[in-house]
């Protein structure tokens, strides 16, 4: 498929700042609090922090409750109906808040919104929004943004570019974890996902902005740094041999400073062995690795048009586990994908145990309009898939307490991340496997490294004690 990839130029930039400074003065002097909300995965999070960086460089203070906020953004996810049924409920709730402060303004973008259907729902059925954009404007907010201020509402289609904007400033929400998009977009088309007709094509940054970006990153303390993309193996397609993804990810490690990379999502048909070399070697790269399976059934996966098998699959996590023992492994798994019989589910179960994954991120199937899948026979009863559920994480709760529990003696490295939120008494972090760990300690650990004595591993969280 022909990729219309389009690098926004610098003069596009400069016309965006000039809109960012008309909004700059129109709110000078008014203290304009701006305040967005989030679904969907790591691509939104990071997307929203560029969003909240557009917003504080115009002069916005960034605050967590839309109630108090004079703009509102929400950036929302397509990739089930939950997700979209919620925000579309919280867009419901904003129209008594609009009625309070009429000068608020409401904008909706993201993956929900990329898709016409929804944007048309918007615009028919919620009045109260000013503006609605997809996921290739997101680089031009200041001009919405302007754009809802001084003349009517907007809306700002995707037309099917593949785009790229450097230099947007970025308002992290944390000051020692952050996400680096490397790539944009999705090729792969399975055929139950949205995300490639709602992200378009794939596209990557050039490896001297990721680099630099990186090395800003490290140089301002922060300690560790997610690479994102939908499929993360596939970066550098378009640049040859220059740079695949194990190559930049070396260029990364080479960086000097105290930190780990992180990276996600890997698919099983591109994930490489020279990755799996290349994440040996580097002490810096975190040894964990995000490998969704979706399913244990070969005729599944065909029909998910996922181009892998399980046994191609197994060799992979087999020299996976072969060069880095300890290695962490987590999956995706859907359940009641169209035609899923019980043979086929007691595959994945049978999957489950030979992988002994450390976590599992199960979902139910959900029909989205305009994929394959939607159109195929034998939909599953709800019924079925919830049952299916509880079999599956009934499974993988003794099979990841069995985990944990080996764990325990083992000292190992910790990223703190301040107080637990369910026990405030327990400072929580995560191991270089993603796994939460809870252990006593003083706030002032918080964004550093910790050593930490495991003493009791359950099925989703570690507990341990400093020892350095
Ligand atoms: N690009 C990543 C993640 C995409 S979305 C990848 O390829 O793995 C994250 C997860 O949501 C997917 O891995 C899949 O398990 C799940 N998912 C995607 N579409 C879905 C649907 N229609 N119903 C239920 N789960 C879905
Ligand atoms: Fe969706 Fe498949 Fe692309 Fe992942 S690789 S985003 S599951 S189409
Ligand atoms: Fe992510 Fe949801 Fe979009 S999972 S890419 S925010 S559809």
């Amino acid at each position: 498929m022909e990729t219309k990839k389009r690098v926004i130029t610098e003069e596009e930039r400069e016309a965006q700042r000039v809109f960012a400074r008309q909004v700059a003065e129109r709110i000078a002097g008014k203290e304009q609090k701006a305040c967005v909300v989030t679904y969907g995965c790591q691509q939104n999070e990071a997307d929203s922090e560029r969003l909240a960086g557009e917003l504080v460089a115009m002069g916005y203070t960034m605050v967590s409750s839309e109630k108090e906020a004079d703009v509102i953004l929400v950036n929302t996810c397509a990739v089930r109906e939950h997700a979209e049924l919620r925000a579309l409920s919280i867009t419901g709730g904003y129209k008594h808040l609009k009625e309070k402060n009429p000068d608020l303004i409401i904008g909706i973008c993201g993956c929900m919104v990329s898709q016409v259907v929804r944007s048309e729902t918007i615009k028919h059925s919620y009045p109260y929004v000013d503006f609605v954009f997809g996921t290739e404007h997101l680089w031009r907010l200041p001009e919405m943004l302007y754009a809802a201020m001084v003349g009517g509402r907007g809306f700002y289609p995707n037309v099917g570019e593949a785009v790229v904007c450097e230099g947007v400033p970025v308002h992290r929400e944390s000051s020692f974890r952050a996400w680096v998009s490397i790539m944009y977009g999705c090729n792969n088309f399975c055929t139950y996902c949205i995300v490639p007709y709602v992200r378009g094509r794939e596209r990557s940054r050039r490896p001297e902005d990721i680099l630099s970006e990186v090395n800003e990153l490290v140089r301002d303390g922060y300690r560790e740094i997610t690479l994102l993309g939908q499929n993360v193996n596939s970066y550098g397609k378009e640049f040859g041999d220059e740079c695949d993804f194990a190559d930049l990810l070396d260029r990364i490690c080479a960086i000097p400073g105290d930190f780990i990379v992180r990276f996600m999502t890997s698919h099983p048909k591109d994930a490489s062995r020279k990755l799996i070399d290349t994440m040996a070697r580097n002490p810096k790269v975190a040894k964990h690795f995000h490998l969704p399976l979706q399913s244990g059934s070969d005729r599944l996966l065909g029909e998910m048009n996922r181009h892998y098998d399980t046994d191609t699959y197994r060799e992979l996590v087999s020299y996976m586990r072969e060069k880095m023992p300890d290695i962490s492994l987590t999956t995706d798994i859907i359940i009641g994908f169209p035609g899923e019989t019980e043979e086929d589910f007691a595959d994945t179960l049978s999957m489950l145990s030979e992988m002994k994954y450390d976590m599992l991120f199960s979902f139910l199937y959900s029909k989205r309009e305009g994929t394959p899948a939607a159109r195929m026979e034998n939909q599953i009863p709800e019924s079925v898939k919830a049952e299916r559920m509880t079999r599956l994480l009934a499974l993988q709760e003794k099979i990841a307490e069995e985990k944990s529990k080996k764990e325990v003696g083992k000292v190992l490295r910790v990223l703190c991340e301040g107080e637990s939120k369910n026990n405030p008494s327990k400072l929580t972090g995560r191991t270089e496997g993603n796994k939460i760990v809870l252990f006593d300690g003083d706030i002032a650990r918080k964004g550093t490294f910790v050593k930490v004595k495991i003493t009791e591993g359950a099925a989703f969280a570690l507990y341990g004690e400093i020892v350095d």
